[in-house]
Order: C-alpha cells, then sequence, then structure tokens
C-alpha cells in the first residue's frame, strides 16, 4: 500500500469518538479510517489513572501495528491521562489529542458563564486545570463532572426520558441560574447534543471539540507530506474491543443517523 494510503487511527473509550470521525471524515473524506472502540472497559473517566494509562497504551499499540500513519485519540479522558506517553512512544508519527472547547466559548460572550461537561478525571487533570488557568479572568468556568452519562450512550441509550431525567438532575441549579454557554469536554455528549440542548433550552450555546480537532489532524498530515492524494473516496472500518455484533451495529447505527445521515 502506498505510504499516503494507510489509514488513519482514531480511538475512544468506546463510541464516543465517532463524533470525531464525524469530523475528520467530513473534513478529508478520501482519508480512510480505523475506528477502535474500547467499549469493554468503557467508562475510562472514573477509572484510575495507571487503569487509563494502560488501556491507552495497548489500544495505541493495536492500532500502529495495523500501520496507522497517525494516530487520533478521539478521547478528552485519555488525552489527558496519557497523550504525553504516546508521543514519547510513537516519535514516527503524529498523535493527535483533544480538549474540551473552552477557548471558543469563553470567546462567545464577555463575562460569561461558560459549564464545562466532562468526565471526573478530565476535571481533575492537569491538562485541564491548566487550560482553565488561560481563561479564568475572562469568565466564569465552571467545571461540571458528569458520571454517568456515558453510560447511556454506551447503552445506545440517546433519548427517551430517562436521559432527560438524568440531565435535569445533573445541570440542577444551572437550570434556574442559566449558564452562556456550555462545553462539551467527552466525546461521548455532542451524541446526545440535542437532548442536552432540549434540557438546557436554546439561549444556551453549546462547542465541541471535534471539528478544531479534526482540523489540527490534517494540519499535521500536510505538514508530513503524508496527505492521501487519491481520487478515491476513503474507507471507515469500526473495530471494538467487545467484539460483539450488537456494539458494531450500534457503532454504524450511530455513524450513519447521528454523525453522517440525516438527523434523527
Ligand atoms: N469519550 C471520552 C472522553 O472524551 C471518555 C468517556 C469515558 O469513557 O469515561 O472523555
Amino acid at each position: 500500500m502506498e505510504k499516503n494510503e494507510r489509514p488513519i487511527g482514531v480511538f475512544d473509550s468506546g463510541v464516543g469518538g465517532i463524533s470525531v470521525l464525524k469530523e475528520l471524515t467530513a473534513l478529508m473524506p478520501r482519508e480512510n479510517f480505523i475506528f477502535f472502540g474500547d467499549s469493554k472497559y468503557a467508562p475510562y473517566g472514573t477509572k484510575t489513572l495507571e487503569e487509563v494509562r494502560a488501556r491507552t497504551c495497548e489500544v495505541a499499540a493495536h492500532l500502529k501495528k495495523q500501520n496507522v500513519k497517525e494516530l487520533v485519540v478521539a478521547c478528552n479522558t485519555a488525552t489527558s491521562a496519557a497523550i504525553h506517553i504516546l508521543r514519547e512512544q510513537y516519535q514516527d508519527m503524529p498523535v493527535i489529542g483533544i480538549e474540551p472547547a473552552l477557548k471558543p466559548a469563553v470567546y462567545a460572550a464577555e463575562h460569561s458563564r461558560v459549564l464545562v461537561m466532562a468526565t471526573p478525571m478530565t476535571l481533575r487533570e492537569e491538562k485541564f486545570l491548566h487550560l482553565m488557568g488561560q481563561y479564568q479572568e475572562l469568565a466564569e468556568i465552571i467545571p461540571l463532572p458528569c458520571p454517568g452519562l456515558v453510560e447511556f450512550v454506551e447503552r445506545g441509550e440517546i433519548d427517551g426520558p430517562d436521559l432527560k431525567q438524568f440531565l435535569t438532575n445533573l445541570f440542577g441549579t444551572y437550570l434556574e441560574h442559566p449558564v452562556n454557554s456550555v462545553v462539551l469536554g467527552c466525546t461521548h455528549y455532542p451524541l446526545i447534543k440535542e437532548m442536552i440542548q432540549s434540557v438546557l433550552g436554546n439561549g444556551v450555546q453549546i462547542f465541541d471539540g471535534g471539528e478544531g480537532t479534526a482540523k489540527e489532524t490534517k494540519r499535521r498530515l500536510a505538514r508530513e507530506g503524508l496527505l492521501n492524494l487519491s481520487e478515491k473516496k476513503g474507507s471507515v472500518c469500526f473495530q471494538n474491543s467487545l467484539e460483539s455484533e450488537e456494539i458494531l451495529a450500534l457503532s454504524q447505527y450511530l455513524w450513519k443517523y447521528k454523525a453522517n445521515g440525516p438527523q434523527i
């Protein structure tokens, strides 16, 4: 296979990274992708740092064995826990991470209240604390850990009364004292964006880091001379540590209807 036709490896703790894959394929339709969801070990966000580092390294090695030309860590939690380890380990290929899209949310309005939804690990790790420190003077930044939310998406429960009730309880006081914007700091959350918006109301602006990550992925490929210049449309291959029919069907469903096809 031509060097530039090799696939881009994208991974997440589960199916959430499909929200990033959507942005990647929209921006680079000629590229080939392998998407690996580590659903057997999801969620990452409530595990220990050591556990998440071990899983992240294992999945990265699995993708590297498949001759990927670039690695995209489509998981905020794995990025905050292990991106530095992966970059050290794989100096022969670009390794791209994702972080909460705090900057555009802060700059969207002056002195606004910004709620950052993410996993407990993402919000407690140094990477986010550093990011928050950069913008703290410009806005009121409120971290909101969301344990339990990823599980809804992993079950394929992306709407319905139970999810609505869960979100209503989670937002609690922020429904009475509204925030200006919300950052979806976990790649699972854009897959339930409509539900989040309906609970928060239309006055709240919602941001996520998928598009920025896709742009950075393309920039790095271009810089390394690795863009796929073939005329053909690229392909997407789904893999998952659960290896069940159900999880592959859910991945296809989210991909087709939530990300790549008509909105449901
Ligand atoms: N999708 C993930 C993220 O962006 C991780 C969710 C989890 O497994 O806890 O943080």
